[in-house]
């Protein structure tokens, strides 16, 4: 059977408060309606249509080529929201999965259970339910004495004993994709909010004694709408919470849980250790036997096997193999350090490549540089990479010294092997092999310290 899916995503969420779109605010790292269109996907979607309206040029550009869209110009309703898909699904034969872009934890493994009870039964629609203590602000799933799903009533639509109904509608549907756009056609939107609701078309199948079905859910994080902020922190922490799960059943070691920030695209490879208080976001990839934390956040960042990070900011960087940074190391974009380095306390590298080997241990700035094997950079040692002006590159040969306190001034290089004194200030290349010094040499005046102390005292007494 084909499937397909309607994802709802065009009303503007006036109850976020916000500038942002309400599918566009991130739910770990990730905008709602991009955990949406993932489940749908996962859960084999053939044609994906997403309904936009508020926003709708940001939430295509964010979607892109995953799915076809249709325009809701005026929100009129979810079931007018999804008639608007009709022009693109209308004439298909299949099951059409309705999801809204604001319940972001429903999980694909759950529409493969509700499409399985949804052709076993020969349903023509299946609703995702969950039991809420408090159900306010949910619709609710009404059940005749058989326990039949009869019809669906909106919140604002509720009589009392209606209101006291725990199970509600979580917004998700697996429904008879041409039934769908028939009973669509007969909503109306006589109701508390003048709205043509998607939900009124239950009531109808069962008019026209078709089977209805409900799947309830056990995890009730699936069931969250994302309305407002409230809701949105409980759905971050719910996400968490499942993500850093499937971590530690995966093998990564979480020393607490509730302290680690784990965006949902993270790969991390077994009997990696994680302290608290860290944060990794985008596309970060970690290899196996690494140590990160505590205080450590990654964005984006690629780092390989037995890596070990503390409390260090590294972001669109390249790890190498065993290598340490930190503590307090910023790896600025275009970092790459490779196998067996150290990147000590207090330095920062941008836009350098520091090969196998080499070491940069303390208060440097190494930026916009080609630092070759085995190189030890000098306490205190930097590239002056800027001139106001332009950004130069230095280039450091492989078993280079580089002293303490050294200032090589771009465009530089510093040839294989090159020994720079401590303290020098290079703005000449150094050849492969040479010894460079570049400071002002020392004269020592003999006893001249007391004789420096008296005068200095002599003037303070006023003599
Ligand atoms: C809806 C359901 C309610 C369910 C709840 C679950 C209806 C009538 N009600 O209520 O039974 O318990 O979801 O979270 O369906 N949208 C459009 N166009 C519109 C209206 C809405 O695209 O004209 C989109 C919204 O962007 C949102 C989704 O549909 O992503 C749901 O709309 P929302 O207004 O949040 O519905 P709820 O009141 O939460
Ligand atoms: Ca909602």
């Amino acid at each position: 059977m084909k499937i397909m899916s309607i994802v709802l995503a065009a009303g503007q969420g006036k109850r976020m408060k916000s500038k942002q779109y309400k599918v566009l605010h991130p739910v770990c790292g990730k905008p709602m309606v991009g955990h949406v269109l993932d489940t749908v996907i996962q859960a084999k979607s053939e044609k994906t249509v997403v309904v936009v309206g508020h926003g709708a040029e940001q939430v295509q550009a964010f979607i892109g080529q995953q799915a076809q869209f249709v325009k809701q110009e005026q929100q009129l309703g979810t079931g007018h929201a999804v008639q608007q898909a009709e022009g693109l699904l209308g004439l298909e034969e299949g099951i059409t999965i309705v999801i809204c872009g604001d319940t972001p934890l429903v999980q694909a493994s759950t529409i493969e259970q509700m499409l399985k009870l949804h052709q076993e039964s020969g349903a023509v629609a299946t609703i995702l339910t969950a039991l809420f203590e408090n159900p306010t602000g949910y619709g609710r799933i009404i059940r005749n004495e058989a326990g039949i799903v009869e019809r669906i009533v909106e919140q604002k639509d509720c009589s009392d004993a209606e209101a006291e109904v725990q199970e509600i509608n979580t917004g998700t549907y697996c429904f008879d994709n041409k039934k769908l756009f028939e009973a669509l056609s007969r909503v109306t939107n006589d109701n508390a909010q003048g709205e043509f609701y998607l939900t009124d078309v239950i009531e109808l199948f069962r008019q026209d004694q078709e089977v209805v079905q409900g799947y309830c859910t056990s995890d009730i994080a699936e069931a969250i709408g994302v309305n407002d902020r409230v809701a949105l922190a409980e759905a971050e922490q719910y996400m968490r919470t499942r993500i850093n799960r499937q971590h530690l059943v995966n093998g990564v070691t979480i020393i607490d849980p509730a302290s680690t920030y784990i965006e949902s695209d993270v790969v991390i490879g077994a009997d990696t250790m994680i302290y608290p208080g860290t944060v990794l976001r985008g596309k970060t990839t970690i290899g196996e036997d690494c140590i990160l934390g505590p205080q450590t956040d990654l964005s984006n960042c690629s780092i390989h096997n037995g890596v070990t990070i503390k409390h260090s900011v590294l972001d669109h960087a390249e790890v190498g193999d065993e290598s340490s940074i930190g503590p307090y190391a910023y790896l600025r974009p275009g970092t790459k350090v490779g196998k067996h380095c150290k990147v000590g306390d207090f330095v920062e590298l941008k836009n350098a490549i520091l090969d196998d080997g080499s070491k940069v241990s303390h208060l440097s700035y190494v930026g916009d540089a080609e630092v070759g094997k085995e190189v030890n950079i000098g306490c205190g040692a930097i590239t002056v990479n800027y001139d106001g002006f332009n950004k130069s590159k230095t280039v450091i040969g492989d078993h280079a010294f580089i002293g303490s306190n050294v200032n090589l001034v771009a465009p530089v290089n510093v040839g294989q092997g090159a020994y720079v004194v401590a303290g020098s200030t290079i703005t000449r290349d150094v050849p492969a092999g040479d010894l460079a010094i570049a400071r002002q040499r020392q004269e020592n005046k003999p006893e001249y310290a007391e004789k420096i102390r008296a005068r200095a005292k002599a003037k303070k007494d006023g003599k």
